[in-house]
This record gives structure tokens, C-alpha cells and sequence, in this order.
């Protein structure tokens, strides 16, 4: 077979970036290598995100550049294929290959495991291939077969989609357009894809979905099974050290998932809950389908359940409609939290949500200013978290060498990435920390047992030396 190198961009979510290992899984029995490089790829995939305009602009201003490459490549004698998929693809369609000729291939999320077939389509020189539709197979069926016979570890962590889609409908959002009605993998079939993952290396999972905590997967005995059972499952396969999900609304967080924060030590105890708004009546307009004090009630239990829990949010700043007494809610409630970080944006009115022809848009100077003072807000307060880890220990998990040499890199339990002078061969453990210096993106610290760890890893050395 002759060696093909594949160039995959991922652009949005998380769910894009497991997505986008997957395609490259699925396609590695056909003959194609991963390169970081674009100029020498062969195929070229674009995996996009709609969420925002800008988002989805920036697609177009990629492909602008891929399309050097490739007719840079047909000068030389060489054929290149550009795919374009992810939510892009799913809401724009054809209308892609009409203002970017470039693309041979649209691919829609639902519709990655039909790729080698849409390719070998493309080399028999068909041009202007769409696969758009939600077909009724399981994608997930054809997605992790091959990837589960010898899932690539990538890492000390990996992302493991269980549920994709959303049937939430919030007025502001593209994704149960582009990504579709919500469906939950079966549990076995996760377990065994974690449990080649922990066998390949990784250490901290994350489980990821649309509305993640909406999962109600089957079990082996054809029950329906919440994330919380789904933790509890994980928790015990060998290996796994750290769990986390994301992202999850606050509307699904049930009493089961509050118990596991209590219950499961391997859950850390950092959770994205978004709320977008502090304002009742934005909320509302939103199609939240919650109220800030619903939202501060859930906190509290979880707080109850996990007293250490940090909480991370993401903001929509100038949604049609909302006054400055709206926008103080939103800042009011950032210091009641009290997060420890969190996303804000300033609305993008999206093609086809309700929320783009609603009256009342907000103007786009008021929205950026709100927004500056909304961030100042958010880093005040994810400062001042960051401040009081000062002096605590925390189990850090290694995953790469830091910035400095001799140094690592791993994040916390509340998911600050942490440095730290120690041995490579702590890389994929975990290990204690104490943490010195607070930075501005991360926390400088010292391996709490740094004599004994020091000693073990010189072992570890003389055993290397003697072939053991
Ligand atoms: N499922 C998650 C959100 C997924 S999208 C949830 O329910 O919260 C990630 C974030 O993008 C959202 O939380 C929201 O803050 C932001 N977002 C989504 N649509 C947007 C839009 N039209 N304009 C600005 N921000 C948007
Ligand atoms: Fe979008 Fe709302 Fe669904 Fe989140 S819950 S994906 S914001 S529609
Ligand atoms: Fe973007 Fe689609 Fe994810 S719109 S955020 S890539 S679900």
C-alpha cells in the first residue's frame, strides 16, 4: 500500500479533537500517516466548528492557504484532497465547495466513517462529494471498531465521547443543528475503549459530550444508565487514575451525579457547569430552561457533596434584550460563585437559532465593553482561587516536559496546569506537589517527596543500566 500523509486541523470542542483522532484511526488502514505538516499532505481535513461567525470564518480563510498548497503540489505533479468537516460542513453544505472551490469533500460530523469510501469516490476523480445526512447506522459502531484493536494513546489523558448531539434547542446555539438529536454510547463499548486507553498508557479520562450529563447510554442488561452509574463503572478499570466530564447543564445534574462527587476519590473535584447568564428574564429568553437560584441551589449541593469542588462557567455577554440590569446580574453572580475560571463571548447571532431574528440586538460596542469588564471580573476571581492554592499539595499528574529544562508539566485536581522540576520518568503518574508560586497561566511547585522520588527514579536508572 502506498504511505499517504494525512494533515487534520481541529478547530471548536473537544468532541472535534477526538473526532478528528478518530478520522485519522479510521483512515491509517487505508495507508495514511499523520504529519503536522501541511505542505506535505496528500489529504488535507479541516474539522470546523459553527459555534461562533468568527469560528466559522476562519475556515474560509484556512482553506485560502490550503489552496496554495495545493495548486503549489499540482505545479509539482502531486494531487492533494481537501476535506472540509465538522459543524461547518454539517450547516453549510455544498454552498462550501461554491465559495471554496478548493474542497473536493464536505463531511458532516454523522458521516466520518463513511470517509475511506468518500475518498476512494474522490480518486476516481469525482468532484464536489457532499455527506451531510444523519444516517441511521451508528457512527460510533463504525468509528471505534477499528480504533478499539489498537487504540493510539496520544497521551497520559484522552477525551472519550459517550453522548453527542443536544436536544436542549437554547435560542442562542447551532449545536443541535449541526451535531443533531442527542444519543448516548452503550456502556460496554466505552468501558472497553477506556480500559485500551489505560492499557495504552493513559492515566485521566475525560468524558466528553454535548450535554454529557443528559447520558442515559444502555447498559449490558439493556437498562438505561446516567453518568453517574457510567463514573462508577470507569472508576474501577485498571489503571484509570483520574476521571473528569464535560460539558454539563445544569439542568441535568442529578441527585445520582451529585452522589459520585461525594462517592468516587478518582473524580476530580473540578466541574464546567456553564450558565451563560445571571439574569432571570435572559435565561428565560435563552431557553435555559433554569433560574439563577435554581443554578446557585445546584451548587450548593454539590458544594455539599464536594466541599473543595471548583466551579468554571461559560458567559454569552449582549444577548438581544439584556440591559445593563441583566449584565449586573451576570457580574454579581461571577463573585457569588466564585469560580475558579471560566469562557465568556460576546453573542454571535447564528443563521437558522431564534435568538438571530429576535428584535432588541444588542450593539456591537456595548457588547465588547461588557465583555472587558465581564473578563476582569472572571480573572479577579480566578486570581484569587489561584491565590489561595498557594502552600497546598496537590496529586499531579505528569503529562510532558515543562518549559525549562529538568522541568514538567501536569495539571491539578481543579485542572491548573502546574510545573514542576522532576525526573522524566515521573511522566503518566501522579504525584504531590507543593505549590510555591502562583503565575499568571500556571502554578510553579516542588515534588512534596522529592528525595524519595529522587531516590526511586536513580534506581529506576541503575535497572535501565543493567538491562533489567
Ligand atoms: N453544551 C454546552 C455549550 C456548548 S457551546 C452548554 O450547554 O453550555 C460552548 C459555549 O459557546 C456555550 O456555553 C456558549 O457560552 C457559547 N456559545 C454558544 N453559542 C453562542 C453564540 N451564538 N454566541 C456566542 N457564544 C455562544
Ligand atoms: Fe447548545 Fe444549549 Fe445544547 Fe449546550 S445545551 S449544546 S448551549 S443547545
Ligand atoms: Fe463547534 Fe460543533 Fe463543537 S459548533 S463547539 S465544533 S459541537
Amino acid at each position: 500500500m502506498t504511505e499517504r500523509k494525512l494533515y487534520v486541523k481541529s478547530y471548536g470542542c473537544q468532541m472535534n479533537v477526538y473526532d478528528s483522532h478518530r478520522m485519522a484511526d479510521l483512515l491509517a488502514p487505508e495507508g495514511y500517516v499523520e504529519t503536522g505538516e501541511p505542505e506535505n499532505a496528500d489529504l488535507i481535513i479541516l474539522n470546523t466548528c459553527h459555534i461562533r461567525e468568527k469560528a466559522a470564518e476562519k475556515v474560509y480563510s484556512e482553506l485560502g492557504r490550503v489552496r496554495q498548497l495545493k495548486e503549489g503540489a499540482a505545479r509539482a505533479g502531486r494531487r492533494v484532497t481537501v476535506a472540509v468537516a465538522g459543524c461547518v460542513a454539517q450547516a453549510e453544505g455544498e454552498e462550501i465547495i461554491r465559495r471554496a472551490p478548493v474542497v473536493d469533500l464536505v463531511v458532516g460530523p454523522q458521516s466520518y466513517h463513511r470517509l475511506p469510501d468518500l475518498l476512494a469516490r474522490g480518486q476516481r476523480q469525482e468532484t464536489g462529494i457532499v455527506a451531510t445526512e444523519f444516517p441511521v447506522e451508528d457512527k460510533f459502531g463504525f468509528l471505534t471498531l477499528p480504533s478499539i484493536a489498537k487504540t493510539k494513546s496520544r497521551g497520559v489523558t484522552a477525551f472519550v465521547t459517550v453522548q453527542e448531539g443536544c436536544d436542549k434547542f437554547c435560542t442562542f446555539c447551532v449545536v443541535p443543528y449541526t451535531r443533531g438529536a442527542e444519543v448516548s454510547r452503550p456502556v460496554e463499548a466505552i468501558l472497553v475503549e477506556v480500559a485500551n486507553l489505560a492499557a495504552s498508557g493513559v492515566r485521566e479520562v475525560t468524558l466528553i459530550g454535548q450535554n454529557v450529563n443528559a447520558y442515559h447510554g444502555q447498559d449490558r442488561d439493556g437498562r438505561a444508565c446516567t453518568l453517574g452509574g457510567l463514573l462508577r463503572r470507569i472508576a474501577e478499570v485498571p489503571g484509570i487514575a483520574r476521571l473528569r466530564y464535560t460539558t454539563s447543564h445544569p439542568r441535568d445534574v442529578d441527585d445520582d451525579l451529585i452522589a459520585v462527587h461525594r462517592d468516587l476519590p478518582l473524580l476530580a473535584p473540578q466541574l464546567h457547569l456553564p450558565l451563560q447568564s445571571g439574569s432571570d428574564r435572559i435565561l428565560a429568553a435563552m431557553n435555559r430552561r433554569h433560574t439563577r437560584a435554581d443554578y446557585l441551589r445546584t451548587i450548593d449541593r454539590l458544594r455539599g457533596a464536594r466541599p473543595d469542588l471548583a466551579l468554571t462557567s461559560d458567559f454569552i455577554v449582549g444577548f438581544p434584550g439584556e440591559t445593563e440590569a441583566d449584565f449586573a446580574a451576570t457580574l454579581r453572580i461571577v463573585d457569588e460563585v466564585g469560580y475558579s475560571g471560566a469562557f465568556s463571548f460576546k453573542y454571535s447571532p447564528r443563521p437558522g437559532t431564534p435568538g438571530a431574528t429576535m428584535g432588541d440586538q444588542v450593539a456591537e460596542e456595548v457588547k465588547s465593553e461588557r465583555l472587558a469588564r465581564l473578563q476582569a471580573a472572571i480573572n479577579r476571581n480566578a486570581a484569587a482561587f489561584n491565590a489561595r492554592c498557594r502552600g497546598l499539595t496537590f496529586d499531579v499528574l505528569m503529562e510532558k516536559p515543562g518549559r525549562l529544562p529538568g522541568q514538567l508539566t501536569g495539571r491539578s485536581p481543579y485542572l491548573q496546569p502546574v510545573q514542576a522540576m522532576a525526573p522524566r520518568e515521573l511522566i503518566g503518574t501522579m504525584v504531590p506537589v507543593v505549590i510555591t508560586d502562583i503565575g499568571t497561566n500556571s502554578l510553579f511547585g516542588v515534588l512534596a517527596d522529592a528525595p524519595r522520588i529522587e531516590a526511586e527514579s536513580r534506581i529506576v536508572q541503575s535497572l535501565a543500566a543493567l538491562g533489567a
